[in-house]
């Protein structure tokens, strides 16, 4: 065991088993530009800390910029004793400028490297999948803009509700993030070392904005639907049936409301690892890393994929308003008498009674002639056809968060300025 960073105390070796079983160098790999930017800084903080000459520092930047461009070029062999990526850089840098490598070490610990590696990975990992998002909200927000005039019918319980606009269910999604925090450094070394919150919340932001785009893509996916057929998928979104060949299925769709299991998964699996740990750095901690970089790959796809699948599909208008039915106007039937004094209680009785009477009549609502409303309420007067009005229906919340024209174009202006503020 010699070789190893640890080794003087040890006689004989490791077992082979425990050897793999304790290496994280497969996947943490992946922060060789982190650990060498770090290792950058601390040498400098050496050097003014006379740890090391001016001299050393120069020859360990040196080594450190060769070490850069053989992991860039993919020319950096790992060797069968590099257990994590902090050793297998400190084994290079040794090979490449001799024994003043082993002055790097100097007052730090892996546990520091490994805590300061992550957070700068996860910065860029951060910016890369907020520009992501940024691209997708940019994408809803212009769709919604453009598709503004188009009316659908809105459901709850997955009922038929009210009208309302394509624009406001495109609108609904908004995500911000708060993870992106390493700008000081930690004032107490056992917190620094020893918690990993930073991960946590990132895992639960991809948990929860995961969440959102799952719920997103199973309305698509009823949406699409034969039997719906407001929207058509892209082709480029959808793949086929290797037995039926009618088929065009929504894998795209189904694959994003799957990765949200996925990264909740990590983020609960992560959150058992930390439970009843103590306190400061244990080797438990390295579950960190595949739980991260597997939320980060997640993350960044579906969010890829959604903007691809948001830009590309089309929407059948036509077949979107048809859908409205007079039924949805019942509540505004409601209203018509609320406006004649009626409280909305009652009026809501009235309006489900000729709800009543239209469905025993097999008609629909709106052929309810004057004389068969006014049997119900003696209020109801010719006047009442103003009320089979789609249009009108969803322009008449004009309220912040309403379906007017207007309040869905204050969405589409607050979400333009709030982006171009990123
Ligand atoms: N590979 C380790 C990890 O990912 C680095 C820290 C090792 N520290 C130690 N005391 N064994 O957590």
């Amino acid at each position: 065991q010699g070789g190893k960073l640890w080794g003087g105390r040890f006689v004989g070796d490791t077992d082979p088993v425990m050897e793999k079983f304790n290496a994280s160098i497969a996947f943490d790999q992946r922060m060789w530009d982190a650990d060498i930017r770090g290792s950058k800084a601390y040498v400098r903080a050496l050097e003014k800390a006379k740890l090391v000459t001016t001299d050393e520092m120069t020859r360990i930047l040196q080594g450190m910029d060769q070490l850069s461009e053989e992991w860039s070029k993919g020319i950096f062999v790992i060797q069968p004793g590099d257990e994590d990526i902090h050793t297998a850089n400190e084994r290079r840098l040794k090979e490449l400028i001799g024994e003043a490598a082993g002055k790097l070490h100097t007052g730090r610990s892996r546990n520091d490297q490994v805590v300061t590696d992550m957070r700068l990975w996860m910065r860029d990992a951060i910016s890369t999948v907020t520009e992501n998002a940024l691209q997708l909200i940019s994408t809803m927000v212009e769709r919604a803009a453009a598709e503004i005039d188009v009316l659908f019918p809105g459901y709850t319980h997955m009922q038929r509700a009210q009208p309302i606009r394509w624009s406001h269910w495109i609108l609904r999604l908004f995500f911000q993030q708060q993870t992106y925090s390493f700008d000081a450094i930690s004032l107490n070394s056992m917190d620094a070392t020893g918690q990993r919150d930073f991960v946590v919340e990132f895992l639960f932001w991809a948990s929860l904005c995961l969440t959102h785009l799952s719920k997103m893509a199973e309305d698509l996916m009823l949406y699409s639907t034969k039997e719906f057929s407001f929207i058509t998928l892209s082709d480029a979104y959808s793949t086929g049936s290797s037995l039926m060949p009618q088929k065009k299925n929504a894998d795209s769709l189904e694959l994003i409301r799957s990765k949200a299991g996925r990264v909740f998964g990590r983020c609960a699996g992560f959150m058992m690892t930390l439970k009843g740990l103590p306190s400061s750095y244990n080797k438990d901690l390295q579950e960190d890393k595949e739980a991260m970089f597997d939320c980060y790959d997640t993350v960044h796809a579906v969010l890829q994929v959604t903007s691809g699948v948001m830009s590309t599909l089309k929407i059948n208008q036509s077949v979107m308003e048809a859908a409205l039915s007079p039924d949805m106007l019942a509540t505004d039937l409601a209203y018509y008498l609320v406006r004649k004094g009626v409280p909305f209680r009652e009026a809501h009785g009235i309006s489900g009674k000729a709800v009543f009477t239209a469905e025993s009549k097999n008609i629909t609502l709106n052929q309810l002639t004057v004389e068969d409303l006014s049997a119900i309420s003696p209020l109801f007067g010719s006047d009442v056809s103003s009320v089979w009005n789609y249009r009108s229906s969803v322009e008449q919340y004009s309220a912040p968060g309403g379906t007017a024209k207007s309040s869905v174009t204050a969405q589409v202006e607050h979400l333009r300025n709030w982006l171009k503020k990123q």
